[in-house]
């Protein structure tokens, strides 16, 4: 999402994203101040030797002509799915490469903002999804990420789409073209966010209201894009448009209310919210699948279908029984609400000095002076003591200096599940 092309001929592609015998398109690499340089002509091989050599030279990237897109997304798509199924590979190298190859497929149309041939290119890799979910559930719930990772739009866009695959199957049965329409939906939701500006979609702090009112246009801003693609099916609009929407009505873009929402969007919804809370963000670490279920049980009947959400606590339980390891993925304690992670504003604004309150739900507190930010990290000044019915002191863990992760996980271990941090940096905290 970062890289914009220097060229509106053509556009970018990262070099370790292909490999073929025969290319189906034009490589060009392009230096400063020069015209594009043409690299491999369509119909050459081109293979990881020949991208280690690149790498050396500090190249990051070769360019595509904007005219041969297609060409290229089909070839990303046939890679990935030779790759899934070849089992000559070892399973964690055929997962990745269809992960790398679809995160890489949406990159692609969403920095090029060229949309045409959507639903036939990643439309295929929706029906492989269907295929592959249908022969051996278990084998393909593995795309599924369920390691610890940070959130990415892409991935996070990944994610979806084989969780809605799982999802439809287990809600639908045989439905094989309902399942498909679900597993492109979820595969292209987020298309709107090309519209968001990378460095609001990315920020580590606090949105600001304007930053806030951009993210909430995606939407809309992604069901245009699509609804002026005739080959794009109205139910994968639906789902791009409404996938924010909750029962109650307390959803975006249009606060639409539960029989005005449709199954499709429903189904979206629950894994949509699924993944944004198992994958982790500035402010705090990835948390257990069982315990992202338990934070949305609580939303059932007013955010999530409880149908859906059903369905989707046995597509998860099912994963975890088959490998007890994926229980083991998020560093937050199950029983931790949602207010119990510390905000991100100091990562934002960076003080040098600041003060960092740690409160109860019913507002008793202290407070510990912020005596350093890092990208991840509040680093706090030595001792914090908590003023709770019973005091707690944390001690950090090197003896100079302590992580809020390491702070929500001591606190989360003693049950305090009513915590709210608040954080108050530079004027705030005066
Ligand atoms: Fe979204």
């Amino acid at each position: 999402m970062t890289i914009s092309s220097p060229n509106a001929e053509y556009f970018p592609v990262p070099i370790d994203a292909i490999q073929s015998e025969g290319l189906g398109f034009d490589l060009y690499l392009m230096y400063e101040g020069c015209q594009a340089v043409l690299y491999r002509k369509s119909g050459a091989s081109y293979s990881m030797c020949d991208c280690d050599e690149l790498r050396e030279k500090g190249i990051t990237h070769f360019y595509v002509r904007n005219v041969q897109h297609q060409q290229f997304q089909r070839a990303v798509c046939e890679q990935a799915c030779d790759a899934f199924e070849d089992e000559s590979v070892v399973r964690e190298k055929r997962t990745r490469i269809v992960r790398d190859s679809c995160g890489k497929m949406i990159e692609n149309f969403m920095t090029s903002k060229r949309v045409d041939g959507i639903s036939e290119t990643l439309g295929m890799m929706a029906g492989k999804f269907g295929e592959w979910c249908n022969n051996d559930k278990s084998e393909f719930s593995y795309l599924l990420d369920m390691s610890e990772h940070d959130f990415y739009t892409t991935t996070h866009m990944v994610n979806v789409g084989v969780g809605c695959t799982l999802l439809g199957a287990e809600l639908l049965g045989n439905d094989h073209e309902m399942v498909q329409v679900l597993s492109l939906g979820g595969l292209i939701h987020d298309i709107g966010k090309c519209g968001v500006p990378t460095d609001v979609l990315n920020k580590e702090g606090k949105l600001s209201d304007e930053e806030w009112g951009m993210i909430r246009k995606h939407p809309e801003l992604g069901a245009s894009i699509l609804r002026a693609q005739k080959e794009v099916s109205p139910e994968i609009v639906d789902m791009t448009l409404n996938h924010h929407e909750r029962l109650d009505g307390k959803g975006y873009p249009n606060g639409i209310r539960a029989d005005e929402i449709s199954f499709h969007a429903r189904v979206c919804s629950v894994v949509d919210v699924y993944d944004a809370l198992s994958s982790a963000r500035p402010y705090r670490g990835p948390i257990a699948p069982r315990a992202v279920l338990d934070m949305m049980r609580e939303d059932v009947g007013k955010a999530f279908d409880a149908k859906v959400f059903g369905a989707w606590e046995r597509v998860v339980e099912r994963m975890i029984e088959e490998n007890p390891a994926r229980a083991a993925s998020g560093t937050q304690t199950p029983g931790m609400k949602l207010e119990a992670m510390i905000p991100s504003p100091i990562a934002q604004s960076r003080p040098e000095n600041g003060y960092m309150t740690i409160r109860r739900g019913d507002g008793t507190g202290t407070s510990a002076e912020v005596v350093q930010t890092t990208l991840c990290e509040v680093i706090l000044s030595a001792d914090v003591r908590l003023d709770c019915s019973e005091q707690v002191e944390l001690q950090p863990e090197d003896g100079a200096a302590m992580s809020a992760k390491y702070l929500s996980k001591r606190l989360g271990s003693r049950g305090e599940t009513q915590l709210v941090f608040k954080l108050l940096t530079g004027n705030q905290a005066a």
